[in-house]
């Protein structure tokens, strides 16, 4: 069973008619897009706020009416992917590199729903590498500082090799972390660094998760 599309599925019944509904990004994430374009098929109206030029491009081409984070007064429910969920329910993002164009959508929502399988259901945050995204201007001086601070960072590249450019026109440094004790006190050093745009550190950020397990999806609520 492609537990994937097991909570893309099932998150996509969240979505109601007249709804501004944040779209994410990623392999599971685009099983939720998929199931929402079958619905505005059907005939249901919405209206999408992608969270990447990926999922624009698959909503665009399901027919899903799009509008940007400016132009919506609110987004009502927003429905992602997730790289690790902690026991106390604090994330990382931004595998697929979306993670500030995630962040925004999800601080203008009224509810975050995170899908994934039960893979990425942790004790604790850290095996994932942290993302970082970073102005290119400056990023060696924090690649750096990384390094001394033995965060063990790495330029995130692209299938030719380069440095992989986020859609905001940013580097990634991915921190490999193996564990992260005090995820608050992280995003607060790394939000205070100048030259770093965002950080993957989701924290109290979501209010349901749908985890894929063989037998079914489980919801939790998170808060
Ligand atoms: C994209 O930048 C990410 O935040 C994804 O939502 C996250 O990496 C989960 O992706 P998958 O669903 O592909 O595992």
């Amino acid at each position: 069973m492609n537990l994937k599309q097991m909570v893309g599925e099932k998150a996509a019944e969240y979505v109601k008619e007249g709804m501004v509904v944040g779209l994410g990004t990623g392999s599971t994430a685009y099983y939720m897009v998929e199931a929402v374009g079958k619905m505005v098929k059907e005939g249901l109206t919405i209206t999408g706020v992608t969270t990447s030029n990926r999922t624009a491009e698959q909503a665009k081409a399901l027919g899903i009416p799009l509008k940007s984070v400016d132009e919506v007064d609110h987004i009502d429910i927003t429905i992602d992917g997730s790289d690790e969920i902690s026991s106390d329910f604090q994330g990382i993002k931004g595998g697929g590199g979306a993670l500030l164009f995630e962040k925004i959508v999800a601080t203008y929502s009224d509810k975050v729903i995170w899908i994934v399988d039960e893979s990425k259901m942790v004790e604790e945050l850290g095996a994932f590498p942290l993302p970082v995204e970073v102005m290119e201007y400056g990023s060696l001086q924090l690649f750096r500082l990384f390094e001394k601070k033995g965060y063990k960072p790495a330029f995130r590249l692209n299938e030719e090799g380069q440095k992989y450019e986020t859609d905001g026109g940013h580097l990634l440094i991915d921190l490999h972390l193996n564990e992260i004790k005090k995820p608050f006190e992280l995003a607060e050093f790394l939000d205070g660094l100048t030259g770093v745009v965002e950080h993957g550190l989701f924290l109290d950020c979501v209010n349901t998760i749908i985890v894929g397990y063989t037998d079914g999806p489980k919801i939790i609520e998170a808060r």
